[in-house]
């Protein structure tokens, strides 16, 4: 039985469950002002630029968030957007979101000695409030992935830019702690080594190491939740994601339900 070093990650198997890859090699793009970064690497992809280009901005006018959310994106924030060509399947495309989720989480917490944790899929919260995304653009020709455009965006200092009382309700800018918060450049470096990493994980289909490691971080994890799916709402206890980046519920029947996509409503 053929048995490389990395499918010893994984169990030994017949079938090789990731190639190996080389680290991600980066290039930083700056901008003062821009649209949205992730519409900047979108038109530098049609110039096939290399994977690791990462488009980085002061300022957006008009950042975006999924489900076509504006996001605030004054100067004193982090917004940038990571172009890659992922060697993964068209169906673990979700994990890749939750590999750059993981590394926010980890690099605020160790800059700001702060818990963080990830609301599924990739909602980044520090004491109970969201203070990071992602927002993942592809694009898919079949079964090929082209490219996938990993937009960050972390809440790092609003520079003195008023917000509702609603968003001060839900959302937190890492000034707002006690403590010093990192500037948005070191946070980016401390991001992006991070990122490096679980990319290299997902690319090798290390997928335990992801899954663990997001089961941790997990803010709905144990929880009742509700989750506004395209075919409705269901609602079920948080057991975990899957091998493909789906929240699993248990229901009250006992039945295990995977969400692919969806907003989660409301957890107790
Ligand atoms: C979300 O939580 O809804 C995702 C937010 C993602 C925001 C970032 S900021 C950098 C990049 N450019 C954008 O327009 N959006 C992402």
């Amino acid at each position: 039985m053929f048995c490389s070093k990395i499918n010893l990650l994984n169990g030994c198997d017949d079938e090789p469950r990731g190639i190996q890859t080389a680290p991600l090699r980066l290039s930083l793009k700056w901008y003062d002002e821009v649209t949205s970064t992730n519409e900047v690497a979108k038109e530098l992809m049609g110039d096939e630029v290399e994977e690791g280009t990462v488009v980085i901005a002061k300022q957006q006018t008009a950042g975006r968030g999924r489900y076509a959310n504006e996001w605030f994106s004054p100067e004193g924030g982090l917004y940038f957007t990571v172009a890659l060509r992922p060697r993964i399947t068209v169906r673990h495309i979700p994990l890749l979101a939750i590999a750059v989720a993981l590394a926010i989480a980890d690099s605020i917490e160790l800059s700001m000695l702060s818990t963080t944790q990830i609301k599924w899929p990739n909602d980044i919260y520090v004491s109970g409030k969201k203070v990071g995304g992602v927002l993942i653009d592809t694009s898919i020709s079949g079964e090929k992935i082209n490219y996938a455009l990993a937009g960050i965006g972390v809440n790092v200092s609003r520079g003195g830019e008023e917000v509702s009382p609603l968003v001060r309700k839900r959302a937190i800018w890492l000034s707002d702690l006690v403590g010093c918060a990192p500037q948005p450049t070191e946070l980016l470096t401390a991001i992006l080594g991070s990122f490096t990493t679980w990319y290299q994980r997902l690319q090798v289909m290390d997928l335990n190491a992801i899954i663990d490691a997001f089961n941790r971080r997990s803010l709905l994890m144990g929880r009742e939740i509700q989750a506004q799916t395209k075919d409705g709402i269901v609602s079920g206890k948080c057991t975990g994601i899957s091998e493909q980046g789906a929240l699993l519920l248990r229901n009250s029947n006992g039945d295990v339900l995977e969400v692919m996509e969806g907003t989660i409503c409301s957890w107790s």
